[in-house]
């Protein structure tokens, strides 16, 4: 399984802000936004991820991120000249992926909770179909929104309803087997002149292989797109960090926890950062090295 980052997009909710600076490249509390998703594909166990961004901004994703060897990944860099819907990145990304199942992951969005960490892996040896992941909202309206049947299959999926038939939206991670691609390539735009993920997902609800997993309110699915939400996401971040000591999405943690890194490797990476408090954070992490013993199985994600 290969990851894709959609770290594209005009983030025109968000302006002055994104008037020079990609929407993904904002603080979230402590970090750049991309090191949520990124977190995420890694901890599904993804190590092969492409980033894709618009062309003015790809010099500064790759001065953040490079080729990801720092955390044991593999990142490559491609660019999406103009915002033209979610598929268009797994058409941009086809010749990466190489026939290869995928997780697409909105660049904007930031998961946390409880037993994730054993979802995502799960999610993640999927070979075929496509697996999407739902969360009740209070605005359905705003999202990507599925009705269920009561054996709790898939009825219907409506882009952004007027009046949603249910509170299920569908949230920004999408795990694809390797026909993605093509079938992106034959999406035609829609009204707002965009491919649209939900096209493509009817089209595996239509060949029946389009499965859904519940996300809970054990777990948090934030999203950053305007002041309000961006405001939220990095209050919640502080506060789980303030009182646990623990920090979301350290990617120098998890890719250690993930065996991606040694913690030699960790070590190595603390001068970057030192005289920030993600560096005295990087420095406690290798001084307490039993905290960075993995994750058994079945047992509640701590990361
Ligand atoms: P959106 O929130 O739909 O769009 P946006 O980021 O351009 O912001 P706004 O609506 O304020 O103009 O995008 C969701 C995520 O997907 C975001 O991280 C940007 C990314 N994206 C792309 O990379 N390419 C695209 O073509 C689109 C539509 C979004």
């Amino acid at each position: 399984m290969k990851g894709v980052i959609l770290a594209g997009g005009s983030g025109s909710r968000l302006r002055p802000l994104t008037r020079v600076v990609s929407k993904q490249l904002l603080p979230v509390y402590d970090k750049p936004m991309i090191y949520y998703p990124l977190s995420t594909l890694m901890l599904a166990g993804i190590r092969e991820i492409m980033v894709i961004t618009t062309p003015d901004d790809l010099d500064r994703f790759q001065g953040l991120l490079g080729d990801g060897s720092q955390w044991g990944l593999r990142i490559e860099y491609a660019t999406q000249a103009s915002p033209d819907g979610l598929p268009q990145g797994l058409i941009i990304a086809e010749r990466f992926l190489a026939g290869a199942p995928s997780c697409l992951v909105l660049g904007d969005n930031v998961f946390f909770g409880t037993g994730l960490t054993p979802i995502l892996a799960s999610a993640a040896t999927l070979t075929r179909g496509a697996t999407v992941f739902t969360y009740p909202v209070k605005d359905p309206e705003r999202y990507g929104v599925v009705q269920l049947a009561a054996d709790g299959s898939v009825l219907s999926i409506e882009e952004k309803p007027q009046r949603a038939l249910s509170r299920l939206a569908i949230t920004g991670i999408y795990f694809f087997d390797g026909d993605a691609p093509a079938i992106a390539r034959t999406l035609a735009p829609s009204a707002r002149g965009e491919l649209e993920i939900t096209d493509l997902l009817r089209e595996y609800l239509r060949r029946g292989t389009l499965s859904l997993q519940r996300l809970g309110r054990g777990v948090a699915w934030l999203d950053t797109g305007t002041h309000q939400s961006l405001l939220q996401a990095s209050d919640f971040v502080r506060t789980i960090e303030e009182r646990q000591g623990l920090k979301i999405a350290c990617l120098e943690e998890i890719a250690c926890r993930q065996g991606f890194i040694t913690l030699d490797q960790l070590r190595a990476q603390i001068d970057t950062y030192r005289g920030s408090e993600y560096g005295e954070y990087l420095i406690r992490l290798a001084e307490e090295a039993d905290w960075l013993a993995p994750v058994a199985p079945g047992q509640p994600n701590v990361v």
